[in-house]
């Protein structure tokens, strides 16, 4: 099962954190993955630790919020691996500011990034896998997207650009089914990465999280790249539109 062989995967924002973790599980099951990032200083690494294991990668510079670049770097990553199957729309912003002090700027740039950004390479990758009657976008969100009980005090333009892509993976779903194409959503809990690292909670402040969490820790990224892995996969095949929080239970608490 999740057998990726002769699968094209392409993950943004993959030189760290969950799009690292992502790529090398994708890789693990036999998929080439196009890693790219905003900024390409550590993607390299990346693409050694995925051939150091023997599968196949490539780094890729691309700026998600920038269609032109969007338009160009797929259709280099097209021509280089022939295909594209998978997408993995995985980059993401988080900067925390009280909503009084959000300015014009900062709220159009967490928008352009996390979910402008999104439906560009969507759109883009969608256009290349109706060729081929098969394709998986898996697009992620978080816990702090509405209706989950889960606000994130500074947050306000985050939460709302992790609620428009539920919104929007819902709708692209209905679109794309008839060419063959799934797209989900994954709402992560608090995961160990760089941007919680970050985010540099006070510690009364991660304990009140913590006190909310089931499973009382937060996540490793590779224990949401094994969702990844199965919404990617032939498996999944039955499921288009739905969204999977993996929060270690917050959610149901
Ligand atoms: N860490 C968490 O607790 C958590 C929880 C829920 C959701 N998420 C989401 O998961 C995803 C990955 O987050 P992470 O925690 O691994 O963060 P991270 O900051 O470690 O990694 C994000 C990556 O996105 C890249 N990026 C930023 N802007 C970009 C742009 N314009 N174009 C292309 N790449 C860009 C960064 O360079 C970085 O490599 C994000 O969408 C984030 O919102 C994270």
């Amino acid at each position: 099962m999740f057998d990726l062989q002769n699968k094209i995967a392409l993950v943004t924002g993959g030189r760290r954190g969950m799009g690292r973790t992502h790529a090398l599980a994708l890789a693990s099951q036999g998929a080439k993955v196009a890693v790219t990032d905003v900024d390409v200083n550590d993607c390299e690494g990346v693409v050694e630790e995925i051939k150091a294991k023997g599968g196949q990668a490539a780094c890729f510079k691309m700026d998600v919020s920038k269609k032109e670049e969007v338009e160009s770097v797929f259709d280099e990553i097209i021509g280089q691996f022939g295909r594209l199957d998978i997408l993995v729309n995985n980059a993401g912003i988080y900067i925390s500011k009280p909503a009084f002090e959000i300015t014009e700027e900062e709220w159009d740039r967490m928008m352009d990034v996390n979910l402008k950004g999104q439906f560009l390479c969507a759109q883009r990758a969608a256009k290349e896998m109706a060729n081929n009657k098969w394709g998986r976008i898996i697009n992620i969100a978080s816990v702090a997207s509405g209706q989950t009980g889960v606000g994130i005090a500074g947050g306000a333009h985050y939460t709302a650009s992790k609620g428009g892509i539920i919104g929007m993976t819902e709708t692209l779903a209905i679109e794309w089914a008839p060419l063959g194409i799934n797209v989900n959503a994954i709402g992560p809990g608090a995961i160990d990465t760089p941007m919680m690292q970050a985010a540099q909670l006070p510690k009364e402040a991660m304990d009140a999280m913590l006190a909310r969490i089931p499973l009382r820790r937060i996540g490793k990224p590779e224990e949401i790249s094994a969702m990844v892995v199965f919404l990617a996969s032939e498996e999944a095949s039955y499921i288009t539109g739905a969204t999977f929080y993996v929060d270690g239970g917050w959610l149901a608490a």
